[in-house]
């Protein structure tokens, strides 16, 4: 069902490769609710095409940018305020990538510049679009700036190696920036931490079905969905939270809260 949330209201969502991407989920949902945006990808993940279609059915033009490149930044703001005609109101910051899980490093054997290639791609890459958004007086007042975040920022999870501490950054630098752009204009900025969710990205992971089950069996209400996290987003984008900034929200069925469950103690016993 649509409310209107987002009517009249201009914005960026970045990281929709395929239909199971979140940020795919979420520009679906910013199209229903009334948002006019733009989309944008690292050029490498243009290739595969899939964005086209996406594109097509939310009338948004496509800006390349890679999301660590200053340059790509300031174009895909540059042009996202001519096409979409006046400062942007919301921005989804969908971006995650480790080459040390990609080729199966462990924790005890990361290759450190991959390691850094992880944090500027998954959690400065943040920051950059923050700072250029400063830069360039892009954002409007009372805007909303998202990213989404996993709790292997908070916990262990041994397969998510360098990924927990791009996430631990990640969070952080939405309390930062989102005091200092709190001050300057009412913008807001926020993290979720989604269940895990059967994309590219989260599929990557080896282990991921383990603890996509033992999450969803941890958490009173299940896994959220990619189209749950999006229905979320949409609230953090809309008038109706604009009081909340700096937190990292959880957006995972409750499974933070959950020391153990009936489920994993039958489990255990049985
Ligand atoms: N899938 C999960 O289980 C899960 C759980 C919690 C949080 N998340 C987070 O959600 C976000 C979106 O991931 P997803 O699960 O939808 O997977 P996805 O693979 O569909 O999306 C990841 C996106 O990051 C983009 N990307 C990678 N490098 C980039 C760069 N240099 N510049 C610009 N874009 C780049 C990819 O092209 C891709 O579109 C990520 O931050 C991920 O960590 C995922």
């Amino acid at each position: 069902m649509a409310y209107g949330l987002l009517k009249g209201k201009r914005g960026i969502i970045s990281g929709a490769l395929d239909e199971n991407s979140i940020a795919w989920k979420v520009a679906l949902r910013a199209k229903e609710e009334g948002a006019s945006f733009t989309l944008t990808n690292a050029p490498l993940a243009m290739r595969m095409g899939e964005i086209n279609k996406l594109a097509e059915h939310c009338e948004a033009k496509i800006i390349p940018a890679d999301a660590t490149s200053i340059e790509d930044l300031e174009k895909l703001y540059t042009g996202s305020m001519e096409e979409l005609g006046g400062k942007i109101d919301f921005v989804l910051h969908s971006i995650g990538m480790s080459t040390n899980i990609r080729k199966g490093k462990e924790y005890g054997d990361l290759n450190y510049e991959w390691f850094l290639k992880s944090i500027d791609v998954s959690a400065l890459s943040f920051h950059k679009m923050l700072q250029v958004a400063e830069k360039l007086d892009a954002i409007e007042n009372k805007g909303s700036l998202v990213a989404l975040s996993y709790i292997a920022a908070q916990r262990s999870f041994p397969d998510y190696t360098d990924m927990a501490q791009a996430k631990a950054m990640l969070e952080s630098i939405a309390r930062s920036y989102g005091y200092r752009y709190g001050k300057k204009n009412g913008t807001r900025v926020n993290t979720v931490s989604q269940s895990p969710t059967k994309t590219t990205a989260g599929t990557g992971i080896s282990g991921f079905n383990a603890f996509y089950e033992y999450a969803n069996q941890m958490s009173p209400l299940g896994n959220a969905s990619a189209d749950e996290c999006a229905d979320y987003v949409i609230t953090l984008f809309s008038d109706l939270t604009r009081k909340v900034t700096m937190q990292n929200l959880f957006h995972d069925g409750g499974f933070c809260s959950v020391g153990i469950s009936e489920e994993i103690v039958a489990r255990m016993e049985g």
